[in-house]
């Protein structure tokens, strides 16, 4: 199998991804700031099939409308002559220091009014780019102390706004759905929707349900001590996986959007299994763009910019390749078969069976031999044996 990536491995990347140019907290840029255009032409040259980015990735926030539709038809331009794909867009409600305090959930009620024009007008933006998803990543909205909310009222402004945009995007006939991307904390002390469970029980909640689904990222879910792919796997359960931010995590540190499969290599092991294969006994599989939101690392100079680009492309194709031998080698099969995860997907209760028959049963509990039944072993650790090999390189004749 080739590493290189084609347009057919639907590869995107955030705008906001290659451009960072190394400010943080502690220092100021490493590097100077690409034109959009040339960051589409240099991920067309890379094998890539999409980005995606925040309005002010592309405008400056405050650019007046003339000089806004000037800097788009440049930018729709150099999609056109690439074929590259603008996939998702999502909206900056979190930078400008008017939102300091969130967007949708800001106790001001004039920052919340501002917030969510700013989002519909970017809604406008992404229907007439053609984009499928609209991200809302609500980085802001949250609190670093608990005598500074009051979270009923601000679960129901969030409500409220995410409704109205997905009320929006019905009313207009767009082709968009809407994915919220959890995230523990960071900028905020506490975010609300801190992780793909919260977001799942909050868009229960919402009555445009069924065009509001989650982006989860790999990092944040780790920062959160939870398991990406268990995650993921919960969201495609429950018809909500819309799209995903892969990167890559070293345990419960700051947000560090390494490359994908450079944090946590047999997390990432798992998520492509889970990605290009499936659940072993079938289930819907995610369909959508592999959409990288990491950051090329401050050491770097350009030419690592795009080494890093690449590096995230080539880390998912190496695994897919890793996780479709694994699949296929009928040594897995086997120990997938000893494991019990076929007979996991057979229901509980026989077909036809009535509670008064279960009930009835004595083979099921009076006359079972627990402890013959406890004695048995189901060898996970032989068939994570054979993952953690697959992972590492070895294949079927080793
Ligand atoms: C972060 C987030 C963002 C979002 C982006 C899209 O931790 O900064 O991951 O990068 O993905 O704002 O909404
Ligand atoms: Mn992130
Ligand atoms: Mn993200």
């Amino acid at each position: 199998m080739s590493y290189e990536p084609k347009r057919e491995d639907h590869f995107s990347f955030g705008m906001w991804t290659i451009n960072w140019n190394g400010q943080d907290q502690f220092g100021s840029n490493s590097r100077p700031l690409l034109d959009p255009v040339d960051i589409v032409h240099g991920l067309s040259d890379i094998g890539a099939w999409g980005i995606t980015f925040h309005d002010n990735d592309l405008v400056p926030f405050g650019t007046k409308p003339a000089e806004r539709d000037q800097i788009i038809a440049r930018f729709k331009k150099a999609l056109a002559d690439t074929g590259i794909v603008c996939e998702m867009v999502t909206t900056n409600t979190f930078a400008h220091p008017i939102f300091k305090d969130g967007a949708f959930t800001s106790n001001d009620r004039r920052v919340r009014r501002f917030g969510l024009r700013k989002v519909l007008r970017n809604v406008d933006l992404a229907a007439e780019l053609g984009a499928k998803t609209f991200v809302m990543w609500g980085g802001r909205e949250g609190a670093e102390y608990d005598s500074a909310k009051d979270v009923y009222a601000a679960l129901d402004r969030y409500r409220e706004g995410i409704d109205t945009v997905a009320g929006y995007i019905k009313s207009q006939g767009y082709d968009l759905k809407i994915a919220l991307e959890p995230k523990p904390n960071e900028p905020r002390g506490d975010i609300f929707l801190p992780t793909v469970g919260h977001a799942l029980a909050f868009i229960a909640q919402l009555e445009n349900q069924d065009i509001i689904g989650l982006n989860p990222e790999v990092g944040h879910e780790t920062m959160a001590v939870l398991n990406y792919t268990t995650g993921i796997a919960q969201a495609l359960w429950s018809g909500k996986l819309f799209h995903i931010d892969l990167n890559g995590q070293r345990s419960v540190k700051y947000d560090q959007d390494l490359v994908f499969g450079h944090g946590d290599l047999m997390s990432a092991f798992g998520t492509v299994d889970l990605l290009e294969n499936g659940f072993p006994n079938g289930g819907p599989k995610y369909t959508g763009p592999r959409h990288f939101d990491y950051k090329p690392s401050r050491t770097e100079d350009l030419d690592g910019v795009w080494e890093s680009a690449k590096a995230n492309m080539r880390m998912y194709l190496v695994l897919k390749e890793r996780v479709l031998a694994f699949r296929a080698d009928p040594k897995v099969q086997a120990a997938m078969e000893a494991a019990g995860i076929k007979e996991l997907a057979q229901p509980t209760l026989g077909p036809g069976e009535t509670l008064d028959q279960f009930l009835a049963d004595k083979s099921v509990f009076e006359d079972l031999d627990v402890d013959k039944v406890a004695e048995h072993g189901f060898g996970f650790v032989k068939l994570n044996q054979l993952a953690t090999e697959y992972a590492c390189g070895v294949g079927v004749n080793d």
